[in-house]
């Protein structure tokens, strides 16, 4: 059974220290650009595209969330996803969103999002907020069928010296 609860930082830490971020994918989204406009189209990538989300510090990273959740499928932790609160625009941003690689695709990042956005709503928030970048497509794909649009980009985001060099940072907003 999946329980989705607040994170313990004694006991919680080091197995989500340990879980593989990474993901693979076949295909990406190019973003085609005019003076006035961007699309983007879906592209394959050929060999396929990996990337892993590095933390130097995690338990530094998650010490500043307001609220960190944890999702338990019987006694294994199996994802977790944080959230913190910006007055100035009232926004929650997402912060991390991570599922274990073996559990993927069984419904465990929703029900994450949907702890989320049960915290947000006992809040002053009006949406929750995230990035991602154009080469995570199945992070995409999940956030459009969690219910979240997407609502601009940012083609400089990266430092082309940086790790994300080439990526382009895509937000995405669902409302409360
Ligand atoms: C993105 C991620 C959190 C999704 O978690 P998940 O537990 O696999 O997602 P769910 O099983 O809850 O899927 C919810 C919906 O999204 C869809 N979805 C999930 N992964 C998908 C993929 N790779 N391609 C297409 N659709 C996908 C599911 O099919 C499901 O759709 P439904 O409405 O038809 O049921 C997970 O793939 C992950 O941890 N990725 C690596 C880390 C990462 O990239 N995090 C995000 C950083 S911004």
């Amino acid at each position: 059974m999946l329980t989705i609860r607040p994170f313990e930082p004694g006991e919680d830490l080091a197995p989500l220290a340990a879980f593989d971020t990474s993901f693979v994918t076949d295909r990406t989204y190019r973003v085609q650009r005019t003076a006035f406009s961007f699309a983007l189209e879906e592209e394959p990538v050929n060999p396929p595209f990996r990337k892993t989300y590095i933390f130097d510090d995690l338990g530094a990273e998650l010490k500043d969330l307001d609220q960190l959740l944890v999702a338990e499928l019987g006694s294994e932790l199996v994802g977790y996803t944080g959230v913190k609160y910006e007055s100035w625009n009232r926004r929650m941003v997402v912060w991390h969103l991570y599922v274990a690689s073996q559990h993927r695709k069984k419904g465990i990042g929703r029900g994450l999002i949907e702890g989320a956005v049960a915290y947000a709503r006992k809040t002053e928030a009006r949406c929750l907020w995230l990035e991602t970048q154009n080469t995570n497509y199945p992070a995409v794909r999940f956030y459009l069928r969690a219910g979240f649009r997407l609502c601009g980009l940012d083609e400089s985001l990266y430092d082309p010296r940086g790790p994300g060099r080439g990526e382009v940072g895509l937000f995405f907003a669902r409302d409360l």
